[in-house]
């Protein structure tokens, strides 16, 4: 049945000016589909994606090729014992009071951003963002909220957040290049040279003096009595600052592309602060920003009377079974009133939606993500009641494995 019916490859202009019309097609026809364009299978439907990332035959050994090469062997790649006692160095950071400790780094970082977002004067000085202001969302907030919230827990310095938001853009490039295209490859390669040459004797720095900082946690932990290496604590930082910047700042563009589209939602969304969750999570649903998972076969596996044999490499999409008809009512409409889903549960990794992966891998900053989201739409709406898409501006999606606006202009 694989690879019978007509769709455009993913990686085509029209596969990817709207993989979502490919996405349901497939979930109707064919839901274990062979792509060409990523020489993969796309498993489509919600129930077999849940059942994937519940299957240890489902390895994440794709990431020693997607990612080793520039994170390093980072958490996503461990198994069994090894990935829960390095998991656990750092997720109580990111829950419980952990987690509370930084929402007032959170509500800092908003103010900075939003009092110091623009350069008014030939001489550059920085002044507030203003009401009236036609500007990119995207290039004042939401590039620069997510990435500043992070250097803050890794305690790195404030001016080096431009460098970071550099090399993180290339590192996602390297993992989102289904295509291959060597270029992208050598910049993610380059990019890990230079953050490492950079964190290094910041990480023999923090051996010496730990502070009470992520980095100095990861510097100073012990494991059935060895130290993490200066390699180890490298990778695990580079990985917090990648996930914990890119996702959360395409989240919010998608938020506010949903909202703006649509002038009654977004007057909704600020008149009732309580939809403001509702919105962030249903963006999350409908409009994932990381839209697949890649996992390679450990043996031969069937799925949904579709024999995969082992070794073979599927992507879990996201967001194909966050909009399957199957789980969700009108599932591909964005209604902040779904009674079919429970919008806190979305952020605990319990399976209603995909957008934080699911399993032992499901996100570890999903509680962070909704913090910094929540804190940072609440802000922009109480500044900017009446902001707007600018005139004639329409933002368009971008992207395949990773999918947002990549420009989003507003009249504040
Ligand atoms: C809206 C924002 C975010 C989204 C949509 C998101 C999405 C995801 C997804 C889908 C995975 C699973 C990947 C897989 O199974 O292959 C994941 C894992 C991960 N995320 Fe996030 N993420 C977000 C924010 C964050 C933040 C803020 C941090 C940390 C500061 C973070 C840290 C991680 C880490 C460390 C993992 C690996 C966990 C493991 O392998 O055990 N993420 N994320």
């Amino acid at each position: 049945m694989t690879g019978t019916v007509a769709v455009p490859p993913l990686l085509s202009e029209a596969g990817s000016a709207d993989p979502y019309a490919v996405y349901r097609v497939l979930r109707a026809e064919d839901p274990v589909h062979h792509d060409p364009s990523t020489k993969s299978h796309l498993i489509t439907r919600h129930a077999d994606v849940l059942a994937g990332y519940r299957n240890k035959a489902f390895t994440s050994k794709n990431y020693e090729w997607q990612l080793e090469p520039v994170f390093g062997r980072s958490l996503l790649q461990l198994e069994g014992r090894e990935h829960a006692r390095k998991r656990a160095l750092v997720s109580p950071n990111f829950r419980g009071h952990g987690l509370d400790s930084w929402t007032p780094v959170i509500r800092r970082n908003v103010t900075r951003i939003l009092d110091g977002g623009i350069a008014r004067t030939v001489e550059g000085l920085l002044e507030p963002l203003a009401p009236g202001d036609e500007v990119d969302l995207l290039e004042v907030f939401a590039h620069k909220l997510p990435v500043s919230v992070i250097t803050a827990m890794l305690e790195l310095p404030t001016e080096d957040e431009e460098m970071f938001l550099g090399w993180y853009n290339r590192m996602i490039a390297f993992l989102a290049n289904l295509a291959q295209d060597p270029e992208v490859h050598a910049s993610g390669i380059a990019a890990r040279a230079e953050l490492w040459e950079y964190l290094t004797p910041i990480v023999q720095e923090r051996r010496r003096h730990p502070g009470s900082d992520l980095i100095s946690t990861l510097a100073t932990a012990e494991i059935e009595g060895e130290s993490l290496s200066d390699e180890e604590v490298a990778t695990h930082t580079t990985q917090l600052l990648n996930a914990g910047s890119e996702t959360t700042d395409k989240t919010f563009g998608s938020v506010f592309r949903h909202l703006l589209r649509d002038r009654e939602l977004f007057e909704q969304v600020r008149d009732d602060r309580s939809l403001v969750l509702p919105a962030i999570s249903e963006t999350l649903r409908v409009t994932p920003p990381s839209q697949m998972n890649a996992r390679v076969l450990s043996q031969d596996v069937e799925v949904a009377g579709v024999e995969l044999p082992e070794g073979s490499l599927v992507h879990l999409v996201m967001a194909s079974a966050n909009r399957d008809e199957r789980r969700f009512s009108d599932s591909e409409t964005f209604d902040l009133h779904r009674k079919d889903f429970n919008h806190e549960k979305a952020f605990s990794g319990s399976g209603e939606h995909f957008a934080f992966g699911f399993g032992i891998h499901a996100c570890v900053g999903a509680m962070l993500a909704k913090n910094e989201l929540e804190i940072g739409v609440n802000a922009l709406l109480d500044r900017f009641p009446d902001m707007d898409l600018a005139p004639g501006f329409d933002p368009v999606e971008v992207g395949v494995k990773f999918r947002a606006p990549v420009e989003l202009k507003v009249v504040l």
